[in-house]
């Protein structure tokens, strides 16, 4: 982008010259407003949008025409604005790392530069929704004039709510097809007051518009005479944003240590909120450690001080321990540091989010493990009341407890909307599942202590001369699991070995005899027993585990839960025909006539391993057969 003294510097008359100065100073003094607009698939979201880049750009360009024409006679200074610009806006979205189906676009009036996040696609309408308010400053809720305030007016509300949007406009669309009726727009507003003032909103607006006709999009409409507000352009140059955010404590998260000679040791990142200068005392969030700032390095030099947004380069006064992904922070305001919280959770995936389920929880800096221990209720969207619930569906809005497999460093998300905030992650399709909001940290976590034992799992083992592991038996019900599993303990009983059998049925009398066969409980079931197994692998025994475990994401999280070489997974695989044609319980009869529900293979799924350890076709093999395979696989791998 040309600054604006060496635009001027091409124009011949002083005059000029101080035109374009001053018209390329505002540019770059401009404030910028993010914002979203929310709306269904009939609202007319695209048409404001559209109607919204539209008219602006005729400002625009009415702005530009005089500067146009004295450029073009120098040069193409008009044209480079407006690039810049755009490629300004865009470069910070893309260094969020966050790619969903969301398109920003720019635009720009005299009085300010907008970037508003367009969100299609009514499916996944939630999620890309929660991805544009992730930064945003406002959202202009949508309503069709005709049809008022819906339930998804009322869930867009709360979730952008929750995302930390404080300013809403609700632009009620469509107002010429209620013939400009002022009664119409009133009764919208009363029934979205109502609703709104238990969020906790800065401001909200309302303007009737009509996005196809462009009634007070650009400029007040002579055809709402009784209307005596701003325009929505009008509103969106001139409300205040951000005030509140400027006391913010400083958070610093180290994107990575560059070190290029021994002399030098910095760390780069982006100051996320709050400020420093050199002299000031930081700490290292996780270890505590103190020191001081000793230079702020960047590109064009070295600074004395440096505040939010700025990416810079931090020397410190003494060595200490900081790699990437921690954070510096401010020791007058340290953030929290925990494996467990409670948070708000947005869930926008078709597959529910099931507590006990093992997901990927992933901050700006950090990525670990995570499950939901409890899901303390569901938010009724229509009247806020909590509702007991096993699982989030698509869209919906939770409270939930999290327990993460090791801490991460945190603020609370309304002292800190970007250290406040995490996305979960489905392991198995790695797609972006939910989106969190994490209120505070559980006080039980600070005061639960491992207590460290002199006997250990390798004395134990040792004692029992053999290397404990967990042999994980999982294919459909009477596919001969739990069959193979007993006739390997003979085997490994007989030959002196410490062994013992979880099987499903079994279990299902006793520990987990409170859970039934719906997705939730089967993760549950399996959360629990993979537990269990952990503690008997740590005792030193030969676990043999035999549960349908019908799905990939639980097997798998069973694995981590074990060390290395001590799970191994055992898919029994006979073809359902196989198993219904056997049905040894006589279940398979009851459940294809429709009499028992959520049944595996029926009509619930098996999700066939896809790399097992031992894969046994069962079909043709004599069960001794299969019996004597594992233990030679065992004996020759040295657990027995
Ligand atoms: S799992 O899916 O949660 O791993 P688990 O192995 O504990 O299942 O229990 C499966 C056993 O419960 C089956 O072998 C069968 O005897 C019995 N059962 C009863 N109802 C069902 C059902 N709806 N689906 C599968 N198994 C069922």
């Amino acid at each position: 982008m040309l600054t604006a003294n060496a635009a001027a510097a091409l124009l011949d008359t002083e005059a000029e010259a101080a035109d374009i100065r001053t018209y390329l100073a505002t540019q770059e003094r401009k404030t910028l407003l993010r914002f979203l607009t929310c709306g269904s698939v009939d609202d007319g979201k695209s048409t404001l949008i559209g109607r919204l880049l539209y008219d602006t750009k005729l400002i625009f360009e009415d702005q530009l025409s005089v500067l146009e024409q004295d450029s073009k006679k120098h040069g193409t200074t008009g044209g480079d604005i407006d690039l810049a610009l755009l490629v300004d806006g865009l470069e910070a979205e893309r260094q969020q790392g966050i790619t969903i189906d969301v398109a920003y676009r720019f635009f720009s009036t005299p009085k300010r530069k907008f970037i508003v996040a367009d969100t299609p696609g009514h499916e996944q309408y939630t999620r890309n929704m929660a991805t544009g308010a992730s930064t945003a400053d406002l959202a202009v809720v949508l309503v069709d004039a005709r049809q008022g305030v819906l339930e998804q007016t009322r869930r867009h509300s709360i979730i952008a709510s929750l995302l930390g949007i404080r300013h809403i406009v609700l632009a009620v669309n469509k107002i010429d097809l209620v013939d400009f009726d002022q009664q119409a727009f009133e009764r919208i507003i009363a029934d979205y007051e109502s609703f709104v003032s238990d969020l906790d909103f800065s401001s909200v607006v309302a303007i009737p518009i009509s996005a196809r006709h462009g009634d007070n999009v650009t400029s007040v409409s002579e055809r709402t005479p009784w209307y005596a507000g701003p325009s929505l352009i009008g509103h969106l140059e001139n409300v205040e944003i951000g005030a509140e955010d400027r006391a913010r404590p400083f958070r610093f998260p180290v994107q990575y240590v560059n070190r290029p000679n021994l002399d030098f040791r910095g760390f780069a990142g982006t100051i996320t909120s709050g400020s420093i200068a050199v002299g000031s005392e930081v700490m290292v969030a996780k270890s505590g450690r103190r020191t001081r700032v000793k230079r702020i390095v960047t590109y064009d030099g070295d600074l004395a001080s440096a505040s939010e947004g700025q990416a810079v380069t931090l020397l410190l006064e003494d060595e200490v321990e900081v790699s990437r992904g921690e954070m510096l922070v401010t020791p007058e305001s340290r953030p929290n540091v925990a494996d467990q919280f409670a948070a708000n959770v947005v869930w926008f995936d078709e597959h529910p989010l099931l507590p006990g389920r093992m997901y990927l929880l992933r901050t700006e800096t950090e990525e670990v493990s995570a499950t939901v221990t409890h899901l303390k209720h569901r938010v009724n969207i229509n009247n806020f009341a909590h509702e007991a619930a096993k699982s989030l569906d698509l869209n919906e809005v939770g409270v939930c407890n999290l327990s993460l497999q090791a801490p991460i460093v945190f603020d609370s998300f309304k002292e800190n909307r970007s250290t406040g905030s995490f996305i979960l992650i489905d392991r198995v399709t790695n797609a972006t599942v939910g989106a969190g909001m994490i209120l505070h940290p559980l006080r039980r976590a600070a005061n639960i202590h491992w207590q460290a034992m002199d006997v250990t799992k390798a004395s134990r083992a040792a004692l029992k001369h053999q290397k404990p592991a967990v042999l994980w038996f999982t294919g459909l019900s009477g596919s001969g699991k739990s069959t193979i599993a007993n006739l390997l303990e003979k085997k490994l009983h007989a030959a002196g070995r410490h062994t013992y059998i979880l099987d499903g049925d079994n279990v299902r009398h006793g520990l987990n005899r409170d859970l039934g066969f719906t997705e939730e409980d089967r993760v549950e079931n399996i959360r629990r027993v993979a537990e269990v197994a952990r503690l008997m692998v740590d005792a030193g025994l030969i676990v043999l585990v035999s549960f349908i475990s019908p799905f990939q994401a639980e097997r798998r999280m069973a694995r981590d839960l074990m060390g290395d070489g001590e799970f191994i997974e055992v898919f029994v695989d006979t073809p359902f025909e196989e198993c219904a044609r056997r049905d040894p319980k006589g279940l398979y009869a009851r459940a294809l006539k429709g009499e028992l529900k959520n049944f595996t293979g029926v009509d619930s799924p098996y999700e066939i391993p896809e790399n097992p350890d031992l894969h046994l076709r069962t079909l043709g093999r004599s069960l001794e057969n299969m019996a004597d395979e594992l233990e030679s696989w065992l004996r020759e791998r040295g657990y027995c």
